[in-house]
């Protein structure tokens, strides 16, 4: 895909270039493009498309012009905004299907955010992971003319950032989708190490094994141990150059590049899913990237907790009692709820690296994609100046946020009888591991913890995600970053 953003329409139109008028409900957007012939002729297909005979996107000749026509209504349940982003995609899907070398889009009418959207949507079409077929396809290249009247200089910084946003997204995509035996944590690491060599202001402290153990980082060793690829620790830092806000913000994310369960060996039905099981990881990385590039005014860590549940002769038996970074000790009742135990190291890590807001990015729970599918992360905060943020720059970047309960009247249910604390706790699943991971929690630092195992990756369509890795997470990050250097 290429964008080609003009202030006005060249005089004359190449006879290759295809015309994009999005609708709803009968009434064209951005409508000014239009003759008054082809206004006529747009309005009878907009009925036919209402009563039929015609589909929500059709390619059609108006005027003497090929002109496709989007509605931009066609899903349920999405925001305006995402309304536009899928309409961009559908768009942009059927312009590589039918070959049009061009599509002209009159936007000069947009908002912002609208044309953001769009700008979106388009490049979400472009993606696809074909890493491992035998044979790589090219497809068809479009070019997107906008047409941006005097709004060209906002629409051109806009489309340069939505294309540092949609890097990110892919690098994210990416790592997710990449097999775990080709992922090891060592192997995220090297791929780490090489967005922080080519990123102006970032920095990156990786710790291996010996290290972890030696400074008693111990919930990634006691999870990481039982696999021949070590874990790792990585924190990443950026420091802008010019600051305007005190906060630091310092994203945690879960990094198991694969998950059997453990001892507690997952059913194999769900296990091939696990590959996906380092998306917070991924998002921190990516998310982190872009900010730098973003250059945004607010210092920013990540650290990602890598390791990988395995099955060995090494590996943490359930029962086994270990004491965590900030001295609590931890039964692992259940080898399968190693994500939380990694996460208290990433906590203690934003401790000594001074954060006054953690962000945690997880695939933490089965009992999250129970209760709210794979269209919303359920998300649990202890300030909320930060839970409003997060709902906020979510909406922003049409990622659904609900805001759930750190219920007390569960917390008793996670003490041992032997150590401090145990691994799991209550039915409600969800609860219970963020309750965990509040007890990890520096003092007097906001913190949110999202749990995005049903959003991060999906098995059939949803909104721009064929299949896989879906990128959730990502721009919500950035846009945080962007709020909260703003908001001082
Ligand atoms: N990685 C899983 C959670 C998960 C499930 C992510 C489905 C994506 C899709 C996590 O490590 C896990 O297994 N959690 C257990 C915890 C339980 C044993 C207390 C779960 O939710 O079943
Ligand atoms: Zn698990
Ligand atoms: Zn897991």
């Amino acid at each position: 895909m290429k964008l080609n953003i003009i202030a006005n329409e060249p005089a004359k139109a190449s006879n290759e270039k295809a015309y994009a008028l999005f609708f709803v409900k009968e009434s064209i957007q951005f409508s000014k493009v239009l003759s008054g012939k082809a206004l006529d002729q747009a309005e009878s297909v907009l009925k036919g498309m209402k009563d039929g005979p015609f589909e929500d996107l059709e390619f059609l000749e108006i005027d003497g012009n090929n002109t496709f026509f989007v509605d931009v209504a066609k899903e349920r349940g999405l925001s305006a905004l995402d309304h536009l982003r899928m309409a961009a995609y559908r768009l942009a899907k059927k312009a590589m299907k039918k070959q049009v070398a061009c599509v002209s889009l009159f936007l000069a009418d947009a908002a912002n955010e609208q044309f953001k959207a769009i700008v979106h949507g388009l490049h979400y079409a472009d993606y696809k992971f074909d890493a491992y077929k035998s044979k790589q396809k090219d497809d068809f290249q479009v070019t997107f003319e906008i047409v941006a009247g005097d709004r060209l200089k906002e629409f051109k910084k806009i489309a340069e950032d939505v294309a540092v946003e949609q890097k990110a997204v892919i690098l994210a995509k990416n790592l997710i989708n990449t097999s775990s035996s080709d992922l090891f944590p060592a192997e995220f690491v090297d791929r780490a190490n090489t967005i922080a060599k080519y990123t102006p202001g970032l920095s990156i402290k990786v710790r291996n094994m010996k290290q972890l153990e030696k400074e008693g980082f111990m919930g990634l060793v006691t999870v990481g141990k039982g696999s021949s690829h070590e874990p790792y620790m990585v924190t990443l830092e950026y420091k802008p150059a010019k600051r305007t806000s005190k906060d630091h913000l310092v994203i945690v994310g879960k990094g198991l590049t694969f998950d059997t369960g453990g001892l507690c060996l997952k059913p194999p039905k769900s296990m091939p899913e696990m590959i996906s099981d380092m998306s917070g990881a991924a998002t921190a990385l990516a998310a982190i990237q872009a900010i730098a590039t973003l250059e945004l005014p607010i210092k920013v860590s990540a650290v990602c907790c890598l390791a990988e549940n395995a099955i060995g002769n090494k590996s943490v038996l359930p029962g086994d009692i270990f004491k965590a970074k900030n001295g609590k000790t931890v039964m692992v009742d259940n080898t399968d709820a190693e994500g939380r135990l990694v996460l208290t190291d990433g906590f203690a890590e934003a401790g000594i690296v001074g954060a006054t807001h953690i962000v945690d990015i997880a695939t933490l729970t089965g009992a999250m994609v129970r209760a709210l599918g794979y269209a919303v992360a359920g998300f649990f905060s202890n300030d909320d100046d930060l839970a409003l943020k997060v709902i906020n720059c979510g909406e922003a970047c049409c990622e659904k946020f609900w805001s759930m309960p750190l219920e007390e009247e569960y917390a008793d249910a996670l003490k041992d009888k032997f150590a401090d604390l145990k691994n799991t706790g209550t039915d409600a699943g969800a609860i219970a591991a963020a309750l965990f991971l509040q007890e990890f929690i520096p003092e007097n630092t906001a913190w949110a913890h999202w749990d995005i195992a049903g959003t991060a990756f999906v098995t059939k369509q949803w909104k721009y995600t064929d299949y896989g890795a879906t990128g959730f997470g990502v721009q919500t990050l950035i846009e945080l970053a962007r709020e909260m250097s703003a908001a001082e």
